[in-house]
């Protein structure tokens, strides 16, 4: 049931970053959006690691250690490019201009990652056979 919650929510951001992305010509609502989608995965994190250890203590989690090693890497790689996201964002604003390709490029493999974080989520949680 927890893991639905979270499961649920994480697919909520995927959507909201797609959104943003849609709407990346419209600059306000393309900053708002993602600083959305930012903000929420961030509580997200909090919310897991919250409970994660009353998960461990009540389960002793047998999941699968390898799929959650991968998970939780992708994962991390995705925040710390969401660093990059706000600060390239910030950048532009102020008026570099030339850094549009960057964050750009550096926009869809955020997003991508975080698809992938969606996507090994279930495998993280799956029982190892
Ligand atoms: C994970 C988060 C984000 C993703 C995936 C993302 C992605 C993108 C993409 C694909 C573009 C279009 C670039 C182009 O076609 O030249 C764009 C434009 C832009 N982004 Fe982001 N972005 C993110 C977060 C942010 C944040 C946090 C800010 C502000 C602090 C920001 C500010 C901007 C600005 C100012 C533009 C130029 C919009 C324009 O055409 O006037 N972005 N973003």
């Amino acid at each position: 049931m927890e893991a639905f919650v979270m499961q649920f929510q994480s697919l909520c951001i995927v959507f909201t970053m797609a959104f943003g992305i849609m709407v990346r010509r419209n600059r306000k609502l393309h900053i708002k959006v993602m600083s959305l989608a930012i903000i929420w995965d961030v509580i997200l994190i909090l919310q897991i690691e919250l409970s994660r250890s009353a998960i461990l203590k009540a389960s002793k989690a047998m999941s699968n250690a390898f799929a959650l090693n991968v998970h939780v890497t992708i994962a991390v790689l995705t925040v710390v490019l969401y660093g990059f996201m706000i600060q390239s964002g910030r950048q532009i604003i102020k008026g570099r201009g030339d850094l549009r390709k960057k964050h750009k490029i550096l926009g869809f493999t955020t997003f991508s990652l975080r698809i992938l974080t969606f996507v090994t989520s279930f495998w993280a949680v799956s029982p190892k056979s």
